[in-house]
């Protein structure tokens, strides 16, 4: 597989990861996996899900965006997304994410809070190798600087590129993988026959729970 040649694209450089790479704090409890089995495609389902990912910034004010949720597995919800971006510059400083992922029927809503951490290598590779190749093409050209020429720059820039590397190309350095570990996972459905109705599991709130998870049935 051979990359883009050097001078083609701008740097991508990124910022080294500061965060160690650990292993997931608790895996998420057996019947909280079986609903995600039934709601989420499976991960190499090529019709990715998206989802609102939200941070904190510096000053304590939320952050929202849309991304693709790339893989999902009983150790949480991986995303992928650029290294200079505004979204790690602020998980480097706050690990506390909260994500939303919305059936396109409208009539589950999963939500869950907890820590982004730093995702395995062998995630990122694959869900690099599992993006269309526009979306592949995003990875490399989506800059800052690139997002200051004028359109028809922007277009030349992406169909030289397009003919010089077509889909065969590596992640870029600036490929960067999270995976959320969930400490509260919330469950909700609508039901015609009656109102909505949340299944909700808490990581650490009972000591008798299983593996740490309590479940909890809400309103709303
Ligand atoms: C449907 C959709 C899917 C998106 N998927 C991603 C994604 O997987 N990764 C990503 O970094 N940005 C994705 N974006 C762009 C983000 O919403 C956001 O604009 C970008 O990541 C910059 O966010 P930030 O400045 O908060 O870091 C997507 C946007 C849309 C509308």
């Amino acid at each position: 597989m051979s990359g883009p040649e050097p001078g083609r694209i701008r740097s991508v450089a990124g910022p080294k990861r500061t965060l160690p790479r650990e292993a997931p704090a608790r895996p998420l409890p057996p019947d909280a996996l079986a609903l995600l089995t039934a709601w989420l495609p499976q991960d190499d389902d090529p019709d990715r899900p998206v989802m609102q990912l939200a941070t904190v910034d510096a000053d304590g004010a939320p952050d929202v965006r849309t991304v693709l949720l790339s893989a999902w597995s009983e150790a949480g919800f991986v995303f992928h997304t650029d290294a200079r971006s505004r979204k790690v510059q602020q998980l480097t400083a706050d690990v506390r994410v909260a994500l939303v992922v919305l059936h396109p029927s409208g009539s589950r809503q999963l939500v869950a809070r907890g820590r982004a951490v730093p995702a395995p290598a062998e995630a990122d590779a694959l869900a690099f190798e599992r993006r269309t190749e526009s979306q592949r093409r995003l990875a490399w050209l989506n800059t800052l600087e690139m997002a200051q020429l004028p359109p028809e720059q922007r277009a030349a820039e992406w169909a030289a590129f397009a003919e010089a590397h077509g889909s065969d190309v590596p992640p870029p350095e600036t490929w960067s993988g999270r995976l959320v570990q969930p400490d509260r996972l919330t469950f909700w459905q609508a039901d015609p026959a009656g109102p909505s109705h949340r299944v909700e599991y808490r990581l650490g709130s009972s000591a008798e729970a299983a593996g740490g998870w309590s479940m909890h049935h809400l309103a709303g």
